[in-house]
């Protein structure tokens, strides 16, 4: 495979392929499924508020966040751009203390739905931290706290609240989101689905974990020189060859880590996966990447991703 190679153009197969040219059968019916809410807009934030509320009444007060607000200045931070929003946060290109060019990730405290769900965020980073050895994939957090207010000149400059208390998770860079990503080759294409299958299998496998708002700006992409990207499943080592790309799996503040019947993961992975059969240039890797589809679609959950011969042959070593 020409991994990283420059993107060859086909002329029996365009780029802009549509859905109905993929082949793409229809999902199956899933009893199972999490309320289908969009996970867009104004549908994730009443979502994140109903889930707000659930675990509320589970676990008392939602304006329990631990952490004491801090002056802005004791963090010695250099923003230097804007590089998403979502929801919930905006977030920013940093210096942080010696950290170098990592992600800031700001949420005003204006509601005690954003308190708690930064601090459900905050729990699940760590979480997930458990099984980094076994998959390099789940966004990692450097720091977090909580701050007074954040300085007025800040908040002009890069369009903030001003005299509000704002969530500071300081996180590792991913890169730049699935969906607006120009890959160099479809072999990159190829690697990326397969660390994105491996990641939410072993994290189902080994934590019950399900991400709930898996989507294209969800999903980073960065460059990468590793040649390859490591997984333990069940206790075995398996490699993807990297391509030169490296996936980082954000935004966990929706995460469960319970058994939970669902096929939610699975029916946005297969959103995600033909959005990137599409950017592919060839039909032999475009074959590749519905085959993942078509897995994602027939497995009972993210645990059942692996092993599968039929794709999984084509990208690990
Ligand atoms: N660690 C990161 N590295 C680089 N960009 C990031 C990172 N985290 C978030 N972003 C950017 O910010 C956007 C919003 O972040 P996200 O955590 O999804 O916020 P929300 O909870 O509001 O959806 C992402 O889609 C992405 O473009
Ligand atoms: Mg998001």
């Amino acid at each position: 495979m020409n991994c990283g190679g420059k993107k060859k153009k086909s002329a029996n197969s365009p780029v802009g392929t549509n859905k109905s040219k993929l082949g793409a059968p229809k999902e199956k019916k899933d009893e199972t499924e999490q309320p289908s809410a969009s996970v867009k807009g104004e549908s994730l934030k009443k979502k994140k508020n109903k889930r707000m509320k659930m675990t509320t009444r589970r676990s008392g007060n939602p304006t329990a966040i631990a952490n004491e607000p801090i002056p802005w200045q004791n963090l010695k931070i250099k923003i230097y751009k804007h590089l998403g929003s979502g929801v919930m946060g905006s977030v920013f290109l940093i210096d942080w203390q010696k950290s170098k060019k990592v992600a800031l990730k700001l949420v005003p405290l204006t509601q005690n739905s954003s308190w708690h769900l930064c601090k459900v965020e905050v729990d699940n980073l760590i979480k997930i931290r458990q099984i980094s050895s076994e998959v390099p994939n789940f966004v990692k957090m450097l720091n977090n706290c909580i701050v007074e207010s954040i300085p007025a000149e800040v908040c002009k400059k890069f369009q903030l609240l001003q005299n509000t208390k704002y969530s500071v998770i300081i996180l590792e860079n991913g890169g730049e989101p699935l969906a607006k990503k120009i890959f160099k080759s479809d072999e990159q294409i190829i690697s990326a689905v397969a660390q994105t299958m491996l990641a939410m299998c072993v994290a189902k496998r080994r934590l019950d974990f399900q991400h709930v708002d898996i989507h294209d700006k969800n999903i980073l992409v960065s460059e990468t020189e590793s040649e390859i990207m490591e997984y333990v499943v069940d206790g075995r080592k398996v490699r993807v060859r990297a391509c030169g790309v490296k996936v980082t799996i954000i935004d966990l503040q929706l995460s469960r880590f319970k058994y939970y019947p669902s096929r939610y993961d699975l029916r946005r992975l297969c959103d995600v996966f033909i959005m990137l059969a599409k950017k592919t240039n060839e039909e032999s890797a475009r074959k590749i990447i519905l085959k993942a589809v078509e897995i994602c679609r027939n497995a009972p959950d993210s645990a059942g991703l692996w092993p599968n011969d039929q794709f999984f042959d084509h990208t690990c070593r």
